[in-house]
């Protein structure tokens, strides 16, 4: 019997070298260069907050319904106005050329050929408008650090408006930046033949002296200073925000386009994204890159689910390495997901075809796990598929 429709695999399809995240991680790490590897793949301080995000999803497991029609399987939702192929997006992450020397491209076109939506960060090394033309039908959010010069951000967000962007999603979780140990030892420098895209022109005097300053530094071949750059370490963190002039500012420069917020931990906070216009918000700790302690991002989620009430959607990312991950995300209430660093290993593995990859094995396992748990439509999926293990390791129903 050939295999159902719905299944949504073809066996023909599969690359034998990899067959899951877990896999494609190995393949890319050996294709990246230490400091690539280095600064893709770790957290900050000690990392517990990046493991944590991973380990909370084997604290809870599925409650399979049988005997269900699945041989139709609907696992699409709508975000930002569009319909995604699954209720996943792969999130902004910086400087992807890294990877890659398609870098950004590489991953919108992939996005494109699946149907999956990209968030493109405000540290690209390919630019706003490329993205764009490379996303085809897919709409594009732009990722949005907030400088302390606001003229710079204010120019990225007029670009984005221009291009066609449906949403800026300001990052709310680097007052300061996080420590990561490895970036610091290596002297994390963005290679010389690649630049942060959307400040290629951009650089204040004062910006102009310090890199100059900077000469003469003990820099690995191929990694030394070039021009005066506009870089997430001196432009990343911005600890002046705060809720009523941020939100105001933002709301006014983004119109039409929506204003999400990203790093979003407490229901506190996601109370006041409500009260402030947020169009929607993702709870996250910026891939436990951030503040190293804090807690799962999966934990953090039913609370927030609470109190948004469904007034606005909820997002969540960090450590979904599974489809039924995301299963497990959308059964505690979450309205969509984001995917980080697999897809950097994709783009690493193999360019488009390597995310590719990635978006095919993580949309065939979700499928999958709905077809496996008796559901059909990504709505049905709720409270009533999972149950939590305890410490102990009894399992409860929530
Ligand atoms: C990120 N992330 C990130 N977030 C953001 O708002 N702006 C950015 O420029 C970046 N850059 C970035 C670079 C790299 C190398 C990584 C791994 C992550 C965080 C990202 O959007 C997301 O929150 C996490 O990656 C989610 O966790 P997982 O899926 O990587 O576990
Ligand atoms: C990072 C910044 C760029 O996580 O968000 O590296």
């Amino acid at each position: 019997m050939s295999p159902p429709k719905s299944s949504g695999i073809d066996l023909s399809d599969d690359d034998l070298d990899c067959l899951s995240i877990s896999e494609l991680e190995k393949r890319a790490l050996g294709r990246m260069d230490k400091q690539t590897r280095d600064y893709y793949n770790e957290g900050a301080d000690s990392g517990v907050t990046l493991l944590d995000n991973i380990m909370a999803y084997q604290m809870y497991r599925i409650r399979p319904r049988i005997m269900r029609d699945v041989s139709s399987i609907d696992s699409s939702v709508v975000v930002f106005g569009h319909r995604s192929s699954a209720p996943f997006g792969i999130a902004p992450a910086a400087m992807q050329k890294l990877a890659h020397p398609d870098g950004e491209l590489a991953t919108a076109r992939a996005c494109a050929r699946r149907g999956i939506v990209m968030g493109l960060s405000s540290f690209s090394t390919t630019t706003i408008e490329d993205v764009r033309q490379a996303s085809g039908r897919m709409p594009n959010a732009l990722q949005l650090y907030l400088f302390e010069d606001r003229s710079h951000s204010r120019d990225l967000i007029a670009r984005a408006k221009m291009a066609g962007y449906k949403a800026v999603i300001l990052t709310v979780d680097t007052p300061v930046l996080g420590r990561r140990r490895l970036e610091i030892r290596n002297q994390f420098r963005l290679p010389s033949h690649l630049e942060i895209a959307n400040f290629a022109s951009h650089a204040t005097e004062s910006e102009v002296k310090s890199s100059s300053t900077e000469e003469g530094n003990n820099l690995p071949d191929g990694y030394a200073t070039r021009a005066p750059q506009i870089t997430f370490h001196t432009h990343g963190p911005n600890p002046t925000l705060e809720w009523k002039e941020t939100m105001k500012w933002l709301k006014h420069e983004a119109w039409p386009m929506q204003v999400w917020l990203k790093g979003i931990l407490t229901p506190e906070d996601a109370s006041l994204a409500v009260e402030h216009g947020a169009d929607g918000i993702i709870v996250s700790n910026h891939g436990g890159r951030q503040l190293d302690g804090a807690l799962a991002t999966l934990d953090a989620l039913p609370d927030i689910v609470a109190v948004v009430g469904r007034r606005i959607p909820v997002h969540v990312d960090g450590g979904i390495r599974l489809g039924s991950d995301i299963f497990k995300a959308l059964a505690l209430g979450a309205d969509f997901c984001w995917v980080g660093r697999p897809a950097l290993w994709g783009l690493a593995y193999k360019g488009q075809v390597g995310v590719e990859l990635c978006l095919r094995l993580l949309i065939d396992e979700f499928r999958r796990c709905m077809g496996l748990s008796g559901v059909t439509e990504v709505k049905q999926i709720g409270p009533d598929y999972l149950c939590k293990v305890g410490r102990s390791g009894f399992v409860s129903r929530l």
